[in-house]
């Protein structure tokens, strides 16, 4: 089980309003798109929920998307079911393709969304590149969207939280994201609280409702936090 394969049911929320309708993400590469046949060997090789592989057979093209994680090739599945493309959906990880596809197979291949950091370094990342380029037919092109990696370094570690809500399927989120520039182990623990917040006035009622008088209080709408001091009548 992969960290994509628990994401696989909430990746929606971490995809762009733009990215979400399979036409709109496919339109995206419409430059490198122009220059292929319209029935044209692709495949995407980190194809998470199948928006690109969905767009891409919809236009024609004939769409094989693999990724390491079971339950997004899964979605992927689902998703071109739903939009009637054909689209072969394989669970593989980028050193396993040359074992299901022939070497000079494609005419494009898309490693897209911001996927090849998760290969494990430099030694990684050269096997993964190597099988991408191995499964292209002579000529074919391999389509990389990465993340400038040196931005986000050099910003260092900090949470990067959503300035908006992201609704999706009728349901709001807050994405979050951690970049943690740290070398071994990272431990990550999250647990749902609840709360109640209430106003000072309300506190205040409650508080004399229980036989207890405001001896002093800090509040102030402009400060963080404040005390309050009641006693007892
Ligand atoms: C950031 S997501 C991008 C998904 C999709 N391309 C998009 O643009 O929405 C990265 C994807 O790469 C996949 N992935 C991670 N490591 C992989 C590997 N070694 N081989 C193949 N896919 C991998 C993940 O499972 C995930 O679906």
């Amino acid at each position: 089980m992969t960290g994509y394969d628990v994401l696989a049911e909430v990746y929606e929320w971490l995809i762009s309003d733009a990215k979400l309708p399979p036409a709109e993400f496919a339109a995206s590469f419409d430059d490198v798109l122009k220059l292929l046949p319209s029935n044209a060997h692709v495949l995407d090789c980190s194809c998470g929920t199948g928006q690109l592989a969905v767009g891409l057979a919809c236009r024609g093209m004939q769409v094989v998307a693999t990724d390491a994680s079971e339950a997004m090739v899964r979605r992927t599945a689902e998703l071109a079911e739903e939009f009637e493309a054909s689209v072969r959906a394989v669970r593989a990880n980028w050193e396993e393709l040359p074992d299901h596809f022939q070497d000079n197979t494609f005419d494009v291949v898309f490693c897209v969304g911001n996927s090849l950091h998760h290969a494990a370094g430099a030694t990684g990342r050269s096997a993964a590149l190597e099988s991408m380029s191995r499964v292209l037919r002579p000529g074919g092109r391999l389509v990389l969207t990465s993340r400038t990696w040196e931005l986000v370094r050099a910003r260092g570690s900090r949470l990067e939280i959503s300035d908006r809500l992201v609704r999706r399927n009728g349901r709001d989120a807050v994405v979050v994201y951690a970049q943690v520039d740290a070398t071994g182990l990272v431990l990550v623990r999250s647990e749902l609280l609840s709360c109640w917040p209430y106003r000072y006035e309300e506190l205040e009622i409650e508080l004399h409702r229980v036989g207890l008088q405001t001896e002093l209080s800090t509040f102030d709408l402009e400060a963080e936090n404040y005390m309050v001091i009641a006693s007892k009548v």
